[in-house]
């Protein structure tokens, strides 16, 4: 099995959501286990320079910006299409993702790579079979409360690549009370075999 961990919180040394989904790699992980890891925070772009409507520039006419951006994408979607299992570790930056994490489901939405289109239009996910774990952090906002705009567009986004095994483990409100939202988040992760 080939786990793909994803980190995003922009703190490295005292991050929870890092340490959260290192617990659970540890509880998830078996011997025989491959893991691939990406720190978002060591390396991304934002799309730009855009030519056309999509991420469809052709390659005589790719700027150097271009094929950075191109061999990021290409990177982060092979990643994904290799991976048997994702963990996700996100904190709730401004009700939302952090930057890294937008710009991540940026490059990783690929036309016949991640997603395609039928000829009717509607729209299928490619990355089917996949099981993804989230872990979520927050000072003070309450996981899917209304003022949570990361889970749904994050469930929202995955869905749109094929992936429906989604599970959440949630330290949120940390502010509130921090040893009760860590002890959650920990059996959280004791109960998933
Ligand atoms: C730029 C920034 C924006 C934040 N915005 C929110 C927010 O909207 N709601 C919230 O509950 N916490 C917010 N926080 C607090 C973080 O979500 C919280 O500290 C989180 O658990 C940090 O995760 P980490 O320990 O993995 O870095 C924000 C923190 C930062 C740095």
């Amino acid at each position: 099995m080939k786990i793909y961990q994803i980190d995003s919180s922009a703190r490295k040394k005292g991050s929870t959501s890092r340490a959260l989904a290192k617990k659970l790699l540890d509880k998830i992980k078996k011997p025989e286990d491959e893991v691939v890891y990406r720190d978002l925070d060591d390396e991304m772009l934002f799309v730009s320079g855009l030519t056309e409507s999509g991420m469809k520039i052709p390659e005589s006419e790719r700027t150097e910006q271009h094929k950075k951006m191109f061999e990021l994408s290409d990177k982060l979607v092979l990643e994904l299409k290799e991976s048997d299992v994702i963990i996700i570790s996100v904190p709730i930056y401004n009700f939302g993702p952090p930057a890294t994490l937008k710009a991540w489901s940026d490059l990783a939405a690929r036309v016949k790579e991640t997603f395609k289109y039928n000829e009717d239009g509607s729209r299928v996910g490619l990355l089917q079979d996949k099981q993804v774990y989230l872990v979520i952090t927050s000072g003070g906002t309450k996981i899917n409360s209304k003022e949570d705009f990361l889970t749904p567009w994050l469930i929202h986004v995955l869905n749109f690549f094929g992936i429906k095994k989604i599970d959440i483990i949630a330290a949120d409100q940390m502010a509130l009370d921090y040893e009760k939202s860590i002890k959650e988040a920990e059996e959280q992760i004791n109960k998933i075999s």
